[in-house]
This record gives C-alpha cells, sequence and structure tokens, in this order.
C-alpha cells in the first residue's frame, strides 16, 4: 500500500467544490465536504471529462460534460453501480490534506 502523501493545506480546497491536484503524475480531484475530504480521479472514464469542475450532489459528483455520476466515496458510477475511477484515502494531519493513492 502506498503512503499518504501531502497535497496542501485544507483551507487551499475550496468548501462544496472540487479541485484538482496532481499526485505522482496522476490528476486527482479533490473534494471538501461536509462528510470530509474525498479523493478520486479526474478524468471521466467516458470522455475524460474533468470530474473536479462537475456539481455535487448528495455524495456524488456529475460529470460537466455528459452526466456521468461518480460516488465520492467509491468512484463507482452511480447509474448503474459499475467499476467507475478510483477512490483514494485522504486524511488531515495538522491542517494538511494528505492522500493515498489507490492502484
Ligand atoms: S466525459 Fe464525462 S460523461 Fe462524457
Amino acid at each position: 500500500m502506498s503512503a499518504y502523501i501531502p497535497i496542501g493545506p485544507v483551507d487551499d480546497f475550496p468548501f462544496g467544490r472540487g479541485k484538482q491536484v496532481t499526485v505522482e503524475r496522476r490528476q486527482i480531484a479533490i473534494f471538501r465536504l461536509d462528510a470530509g475530504i474525498f479523493a478520486i480521479d479526474n478524468l471521466c472514464l467516458h470522455q475524460a471529462g474533468p470530474l473536479c469542475d462537475g456539481e455535487i450532489e448528495d455524495g456524488a459528483v456529475t460529470c460537466p460534460w455528459h452526466g456521468w455520476s461518480y460516488d465520492l466515496r467509491t468512484g463507482i458510477l452511480v447509474q448503474d453501480g459499475r467499476v467507475g475511477v478510483s477512490s483514494h484515502a485522504t486524511r488531515i494531519v495538522d491542517g494538511v490534506v494528505h492522500v493515498q493513492l489507490s492502484s
């Protein structure tokens, strides 16, 4: 399992919106919500739309290009339960967000 990697102060992540970061050359979308900080791969499986720019509702983000939705905890496609994008563990230590990349 990979190590947790610091990606920046929690205040750098706008509340209720997504933000893209690059971690070990992977594009990751970070979402700061009431329920915590969530991380999923940024590129939509359909045509690589930027999930960091999607609308967030009920724990899911909807791709801004054609509307595919992904569960922010699991990355699973909400519409049909198929495996979607990878999700990644996060934690906050001393006000800094860390992400642990999954495979
Ligand atoms: S690129 Fe995301 S739904 Fe088409």
